[in-house]
Formats: C-alpha cells, sequence, structure tokens
C-alpha cells in the first residue's frame, strides 16, 4: 500500500512539474482527486483492508490527497501569476520603452474653408465687412430683386431646386447684397461668403459649391475702383506677378459688367488644357451695381454708385492648388485632404 501510494506521489510530482497550463493542470485534478481517479480508487481498496489497518492506511491516503491538493492549488496560483505577469498594464518588468507611442493626428481645416479664410482676411483689409445670407430664397430675391425676370434667359444658367412653391435653394451670393442693402443706408463694403446651389455635376461643376460675393456702395465709386479692388485682391491670392483682365459680359444686376480672367497659373499663360490653350482662365465675374437694383432697395441711384463681383471659391483653389476635379472637395478622402 505504501508503494502503491508512493509510486502515484512519484508520478503526481513528474506530472505537475512539467504542466505549464491550466488545462492540463484540470487534467491533472481528474486523474487524482476525480471520481474515477487514483484517490478514490485507494479508498476503494481500503475496504477490503482488515480493520485494524483501516485507519494507519486511510490516514496515508488522506495525506495523500490533501498533498496532490495543496500542490494543484499552489500550482493554480504559480500560473495565474504567471498569466498577469505576460500582461504588460500589470507589469513594469515588460514595457517596451521603444514602442511608438499613440499619437493624437489633429484635424486641418478643409481646403475650401482654408481659401475662404484667406480671401476674407484680403477684404477685411481693404475695409470689408463679412456678412451672411440664407441658402433657402425666395424667387425674388434669388432672381426678381436681382433684375432677372421670370422669362428672361439669364435664368438658363442658373437652373436650381425649386424646393416648395417660391422657394429656391440659392444659385448664387448675389441676393445677400439684396438683404443687405434692405437692411442698411450706403456707404458699404460688403463680402458674403456661402454655399450656393445649381443643377449641375461633372469634373468643374457639382450641384453645391461655395461663392464669395463682394458688394461696395458709395459716392463716386467707379469701374476704376473694381479694376483696382480686383487686381489687387487676384495679385495677393496668386501671387505679384498675376496679370489680370477684364472681358466685357453680361450679368442682369450689373451695367456694364465684366468677366475677369488671370493669365494661367497652370502654365504661366504659354496655353495648357486647363485654360484651352488660351492663356487666360476665368475667375469671376463683376461690374457696377445696376441703377434697376437700386431702384428696388430704395437708394437713389443719381446719388450711389456700386461694384460688385461674385467668385467661385473651388475654382480659385483648385487653380491655387493645381486640383483637376472639384468632386475631390466633397469625397472626404483623408489622403486628399492631408495635404492641406
Ligand atoms: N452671381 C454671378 C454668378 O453666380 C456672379 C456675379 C457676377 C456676381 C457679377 C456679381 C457680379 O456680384 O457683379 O454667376
Amino acid at each position: 500500500m505504501i508503494e502503491t501510494i508512493d509510486k502515484h506521489r512519484r508520478d503526481f510530482d513528474s506530472r505537475i512539474r512539467s504542466t505549464s497550463a491550466h488545462e492540463s493542470l484540470a487534467q491533472l485534478r481528474i486523474d487524482f482527486l476525480g471520481k474515477k481517479g487514483c484517490v478514490q480508487t485507494l479508498m476503494k481498496e481500503l475496504r477490503q483492508v482488515a480493520p485494524d489497518e483501516k485507519r494507519q492506511r486511510g490516514k496515508l491516503i488522506n495525506d495523500f490527497k490533501r498533498y496532490v491538493e495543496n500542490q494543484i492549488k499552489d500550482k493554480q496560483a504559480g500560473l495565474g501569476k504567471s498569466a498577469a505577469a505576460k500582461s504588460p498594464a500589470s507589469s513594469n518588468a515588460t514595457f517596451d520603452a521603444t514602442l511608438p507611442g499613440k499619437r493624437e493626428i489633429p484635424g486641418t481645416l478643409h481646403p475650401i474653408t482654408q481659401v475662404t479664410e484667406e480671401i476674407k482676411s484680403i477684404f477685411m483689409g481693404l475695409g470689408f465687412q463679412v456678412e451672411e445670407g440664407p441658402e433657402i430664397e425666395t424667387d425674388y430675391y434669388n432672381f426678381a430683386a436681382l433684375n432677372i425676370p421670370k422669362d428672361h434667359p439669364a435664368r438658363d444658367m442658373q437652373d436650381t431646386f425649386y424646393v416648395d412653391g417660391d422657394a429656391v435653394l440659392r444659385t448664387h451670393t448675389s441676393p445677400v447684397q439684396i438683404h443687405v442693402m434692405e437692411n442698411s443706408a450706403p456707404p458699404l463694403r460688403i463680402i458674403a461668403p456661402g454655399k450656393v446651389y445649381r443643377r449641375d455635376s461633372d469634373v468643374s461643376h457639382t450641384p453645391m459649391f461655395h461663392q464669395i460675393e463682394g458688394l461696395m456702395v458709395d459716392e463716386n465709386v467707379s469701374f476704376s475702383h473694381l479694376k483696382g479692388v480686383m487686381k489687387i485682391f487676384l495679385q495677393e491670392i496668386f501671387g505679384a506677378d498675376t496679370q489680370v483682365r477684364f472681358r466685357p459680359s453680361f450679368f442682369p444686376f450689373t451695367c456694364p459688367s465684366a468677366e475677369v480672367d488671370i493669365q494661367c497659373v497652370i502654365c504661366g499663360g504659354r496655353g495648357c488644357r486647363v485654360c484651352s490653350q488660351t492663356g487666360w482662365v476665368e475667375i469671376l465675374g463683376a461690374g457696377m451695381v445696376n441703377p434697376a437694383v437700386f431702384k428696388l432697395v430704395n437708394y437713389d441711384a443719381e446719388k450711389w454708385t456700386g461694384l460688385a463681383f461674385g467668385l467661385g471659391i473651388e475654382r480659385i483653389a483648385m487653380l491655387k492648388y493645381g486640383i483637376n476635379d472639384i468632386r475631390l472637395f466633397f469625397e472626404n478622402d483623408l489622403r486628399f485632404l492631408k495635404q492641406f
């Protein structure tokens, strides 16, 4: 009997020594302490033993059982500790100071916002105030008050989204001119940045884009002021040697009206795809405020004259950064946005 227990103990000792995982420890417990384990077998054998020997043998079996239990308990505690040691949070021993830290990636302003801010600051330097107007306008503010009556062909260029009855998504920032003039007396100098909407979609048009409107009303404002303001602005944005030219054009709310071009910033005027081989790119529309518009806002057209202009922010950003597809601005692709 003693020999059998000794053999079991040696067997147990060797197995527990080589145990390094919780599963094999559980198996060891089944093999030694389980219902069909060797301690139970020894107990069963005890039944056949003569009563006077029973006590002594029973004690030996119990000692062995306790020994097995204690060993398993100790081993279990040891395994728990070494598992914890492997997790870096609980121990500095495995802290690897050479691992790169978690870096915060700060966001940046969207390129359209950046260009808007730059334009705003140029005009603020020239004494212009920043105004805002609603993106949903009535037909009156978007068209009629700007001298574009219902059946006027100029409406064709600005097909828009009709919201409900008389309400439209504004097709340009020009209606802000009307709101400002209705609410304040001249003289004034304002710019109005914001979103505008048109039924267009291709590499150079998106159904939503951004414009900045400008309006200056005072006594004796002339076309030379318009030329001067536009030249200062464009040379600030595109560089001091940027060539600027005015071409006659038509807008119902200005008279005379002009399209303003800059020498192509991509090819330097030699001719390329961006400027359709002309060396010039159209950058904005401008003109002298039509007296018909002044009349609608009750400004005295004999006393006041004004200059106005409107530009597309995406167009300026595209030329400034050499971007060839306007849709990139609105896809939210970080590989694009991170470059600004
Ligand atoms: N609103 C015009 C457009 O979106 C741009 C424009 C042209 C605005 C001439 C003006 C202007 O203020 O004077 O096409």
